[in-house]
């Protein structure tokens, strides 16, 4: 399959490159088409003529889309809804992402795709705007909401956390956000799996996280035991999230069910805690 992947200098978008190797890859990053340039993107997909277009390419900065409004909605929702467009026209199957940002976290159990939402904040507000114009436009659109995305490139909390225990001997880390840590290699393993299968199961939105759930607290210390097991544990201190001010307000719950995906493209997942340990 010739597949177009945007974003390829971020963590999916990378991990996404190096997973599907078995397929004609036209990887995508922001120099080579901007998704703030509507002309960029239809130029790229006429081009290429792609027999699959994904998109992991997106506005991911939370805290700063609070400040950032237009540009989060230009690149979250219109840029989504004119490749589900483009890709509709052509008859092409189109794979996008989004988040567990998109639920306000006051549900006391995990969250399923039925679920209503609610963002708390201006990302995540983008993001089911992308998803509502994607489902509006219809086509074979799959959207694949994940959470807490980390690797071993890029910005993230997996990177932070190892960073910060080789400079300090203590830290205080929020105990009452709960959500599904995912690598992004667990996350471009599951969609070379579920590639094959696209024109068997129905589009719509599906949850993709490994199973299991945690706190940002119970993840620092499993972060921290496997990449600096000099650290001293019980000096990693839990604190309230509201004792960490952001720009941006989260959930306090923002898990995600699995559920539905492993039935529709019959996948098995390990639970997070394994798919660190592979990194
Ligand atoms: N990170 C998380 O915790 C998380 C959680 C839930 C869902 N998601 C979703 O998962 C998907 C992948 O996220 P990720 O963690 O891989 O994000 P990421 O590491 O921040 O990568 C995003 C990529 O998008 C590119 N990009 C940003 N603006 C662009 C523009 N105007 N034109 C073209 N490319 C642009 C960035 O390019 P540059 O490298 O040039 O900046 C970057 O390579 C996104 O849809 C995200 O919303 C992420």
């Amino acid at each position: 399959m010739k597949i177009i992947i945007t974003g390829t200098n971020g963590q999916v978008g990378h991990a996404l490159v190096g997973a599907l190797t078995n397929h004609e890859v036209i990887s995508v990053n922001r120099k080579q088409c901007d998704l703030i340039n509507q002309d960029q993107i239809l130029r790229m997909i006429d081009s290429y003529q792609p027999d699959l277009i994904i998109n992991p390419a997106a506005y991911t900065r939370v805290d700063q889309a609070e400040d950032e409004p237009e540009l989060a909605f230009k690149i979250n929702a219109d840029a989504p809804k004119l490749i589900a467009k483009k890709a509709l026209e052509c008859h092409i199957p189109f794979i996008h992402f989004s988040t567990d940002l998109v639920f306000d976290g006051k549900k006391k159990s995990p969250y399923c795709e039925s679920d209503s939402t609610n963002p708390l904040g201006v990302y995540g507000a983008s993001k089911l705007a992308g998803e509502e114009a994607i489902l509006k436009v219809g086509g074979q659109a799959y959207i694949f909401r994940t959470s807490w995305v980390y690797s071993d490139i890029g910005h993230n909390f997996y990177l932070t956390m190892k960073r910060l225990s080789q400079k300090k001997d203590e830290l205080n880390v929020v105990s009452d956000q709960v959500g599904v840590p995912t690598s992004s290699y667990f996350i471009a393993a599951q969609i070379q799996k579920i590639i094959p299968q696209l024109n068997q199961v129905n589009p719509g939105i599906f949850h993709l996280v490994p199973n299991g759930h945690s706190s940002w607290y119970e993840f620092t210390k499993e972060i921290i035991i496997k990449t600096n097991p000099g650290f001293d544990i019980t000096k990693i201190y839990p604190i309230k999230a509201e004792e960490y001010p952001s720009r941006a307000r989260r959930p306090l719950n923002s898990i995600l069910e699995n559920i539905n995906i492993k039935k529709a493209f019959m996948l098995e997942f390990e639970d997070w805690q394994s798919e660190l340990k592979k990194i």
